[in-house]
């Protein structure tokens, strides 16, 4: 049962919906009535908001970071638990009705806070994506699948496989996004579709 608490603590600080409520606090409106109605700073960057979409990139990644940190420093075996509770507290909290993000910046943070070295590995294949393809989920997905590849390959086989779980979840979370992507109708970070 030690794995409890570490699980518990990466829920609740993941769960913190830092878009819904940044763009509240400003009066940007209810991210869930626009764009994709997600709750993730590609939908913040929609109401034309880019400093809050970057608060938001920034501070959803800095939860899913400070979750593994928090639990290292505690429960030093159990940290990769709390990384996946704080993956399951953004996508799924209890607050929204257990409707969250698609947790691909929250995945950022703990995959640094795991191994750096899978974080960067993360992060050079997000932002790389990014820039070049400029689909945002298409970005996300991809680095979601290269996180565990990476994990494994380098040696940390625990995080490989907290991240492959967390990537089989980001890809069924995206699930709306690939029917997008199939259709020719996922939009383009900046404006366009994808086709
Ligand atoms: O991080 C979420 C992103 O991958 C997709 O967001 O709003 O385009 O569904 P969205």
């Amino acid at each position: 049962m030690a794995w409890i608490l570490p699980l518990l603590l990466g829920y609740l600080l993941g769960s913190v919906p830092f878009g819904l409520l940044l763009t509240r606090a400003t009066g940007a409106g209810d991210l869930r009535s626009i764009g994709s109605g997600n709750i993730g700073a590609t939908n913040v960057l929609r109401t034309g908001r880019k400093g809050l979409a970057a608060a938001t990139l920034l501070l959803d990644l800095l939860k899913g970071l400070a979750a593994v940190l928090i639990a290292a420093h505690f429960w030093p075996e159990w940290a990769p638990v709390a990384a996946l509770g704080a993956f399951l507290g953004h996508c799924f909290p209890v607050w929204l009705k257990f409707k969250g993000g698609k947790g691909v910046a929250t995945t950022a943070g703990v995959a640094f806070g795991l191994a750096w070295p899978v974080g960067l590995a993360y992060a050079v294949t997000w932002l790389g994506l990014l820039a070049t393809v400029r689909i945002s989920s298409v970005a996300g997905m991809a680095a979601a699948v290269v996180a565990p590849l990476a994990a494994f390959v380098l040696g940390y086989p625990q995080a490989g496989l907290v991240l492959t779980v967390i990537a089989l979840l980001v890809l069924y979370l995206h699930r709306e996004n690939i029917g997008r992507l199939r259709t020719g109708t996922e939009p383009r970070v900046g404006g366009g579709k994808n086709k």
